[in-house]
């Protein structure tokens, strides 16, 4: 015996199959989930490579498994590049995903039963801080702020008052669904006034931070956390910073707190992504990635679809579907059907309830990487103000259909794969 080397097209048809459709899916749709990307082939490389087989338990140096002189090299550069990119004093890049990686700065930081303040769900917050039905909810105290439902703005005052009352052990900024500039500054007065850690989570920032079109929780925050998968368009996974005094507890944290063997192929991969965004036309992206933000913005604005907070800072926008008659939900299978890919999302104050919402979320960064300018912009809010219309009427949709496809082949993402 020796290791296959039958194509996948024999050995499972199914998973070839399905793979080959998602791949037209991806191709010929457009893909507004802001939390999503497309990776380089040489990120992809890496990820499909050997370096999937072996087990490297423990950090570069301290090992519990022979033979990881490669993979040492392989996390020690993928480490520094992660202290490059973001200027942090330290780095962990074992985290499988972006909420192993906020875990492992509860389990380092703080202790079960403590108190900890993040942005509410409904608001724009992620799960991991703080949701009732998340390891953060079940196993800590969670007081929540919420943005001005006016405004839709983060707000001192609020976030002040929260702090004030329920005196958390730790302070989570960051978002999943928050468009302006994250005001870090604030968050670490804030902290500093209640005696709190400070943890930035810029999971979907994370890209437009090193590619320096967003400013930088870094200078402020006890610890950054950040998936490497969204606006950083690498593979998926997790990334800890933080400055050096949390170092060893963060590492005891991931391992052997949370986690057990590193995922070796995905840190080689991350440390690929990582030379490509600390390179100077991954700023070109960045910057791009937000231009087209802003033009969408403001066409979708022009075509009488509201944007909660009044348009962008950054790649993601909440378009509030409440004055078209179509929620949430109806909207995000409308889209669907004619090509655009987004997820419904609930807005400040919503009437709806999380399964339906009044709002869906949008972003650019996978647009842009497949070269889309803000000249194309115009032509998106288009089709998709035309599929929140056309909800229901599978004719319309098909006309919107058309018109994506072909937005799509102007814009090729990777013909080669097709063939
Ligand atoms: C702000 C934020 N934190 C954490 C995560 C979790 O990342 P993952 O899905 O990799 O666990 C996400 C993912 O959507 C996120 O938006």
């Amino acid at each position: 015996m020796t290791v296959s080397r039958a194509l996948l097209s024999e050995v499972d048809p199914d998973i070839s199959e399905i793979l080959k459709k998602e791949t037209e899916r991806k191709e010929f749709s457009l893909e507004l989930i802001p939390s999503e990307n497309c990776v380089s082939e040489a990120v992809l490389e890496v990820q499909g490579s050997i370096l999937t087989d072996k087990y490297c338990e423990g950090y570069p140096g301290r090992r519990y498994y022979g033979g990881c002189q490669y993979y040492d090299e392989i996390e020690r550069l993928a480490r520094d590049r992660a202290k490059e990119m973001f200027g942090a004093e330290r780095a962990n890049v074992q985290p499988h995903s972006g909420a192993n990686a906020n875990m492992a700065v509860y389990l380092g930081l703080i202790k079960p039963g403590d108190t900890v303040m993040g942005l509410r769900l409904d608001h724009g917050g992620h799960l991991t801080h703080g949701s009732p039905v998340n390891f953060s909810g079940l196993l800590y105290n969670v007081a929540a702020y919420g943005v001005n439902t006016e405004t839709g703005l983060i707000e001192e005052e609020e976030v002040l008052r929260v702090a004030k009352e329920s005196k958390p052990k730790m302070i989570i900024c960051g978002a999943t669904a928050y468009s302006r500039q994250i005001d870090w500054e604030m968050f670490r007065r804030v902290a500093d006034e209640v005696g709190a850690f400070l943890l930035a989570d810029i999971s979907h920032y994370a890209g437009l931070v090193v590619g320096g079109v967003y400013d930088s929780p870094v200078p402020f925050a006890d610890v950054v956390t950040t998936t490497t998968h969204k606006t950083l368009r690498g593979p998926r996974g997790g990334l800890i910073l933080c400055r050096k005094e949390h170092y060893k507890s963060i590492n005891k944290a991931v391992f052997p707190g949370l986690q057990g063997g590193p995922l070796m192929h995905q840190i080689a991969s991350k440390a690929v992504a990582f030379r490509e965004a600390l390179k100077p036309d991954f700023k070109d992206y960045a910057a791009q990635v937000v231009a087209n933000a802003r033009a969408l913005a403001s066409a979708l604005q022009e075509l009488k679809l509201s944007i909660v907070a009044g348009g962008t800072d950054s790649h993601v926008m909440l378009i509030d579907l409440r004055e078209t008659g179509v929620n949430g939900a109806d909207a995000e299978e409308a889209l669907g059907v004619a090509g655009i890919t987004v997820n419904k999302n609930t807005i400040p104050n919503d009437p709806q309830p999380p399964k339906i919402t009044s709002g869906v979320r949008v972003g650019t960064p996978a647009l842009t990487t497949r070269g889309f300018t803000t000249e194309d912009m115009s032509e998106v809010a288009e089709c998709i103000r035309g599929a929140v219309d056309a909800a229901g009427d599978d004719k319309k949709l098909a006309a919107v259909r058309e018109k994506v496809v072909g937005l799509c082949k102007r814009r090729p993402l990777f013909p080669h794969r097709l063939s």
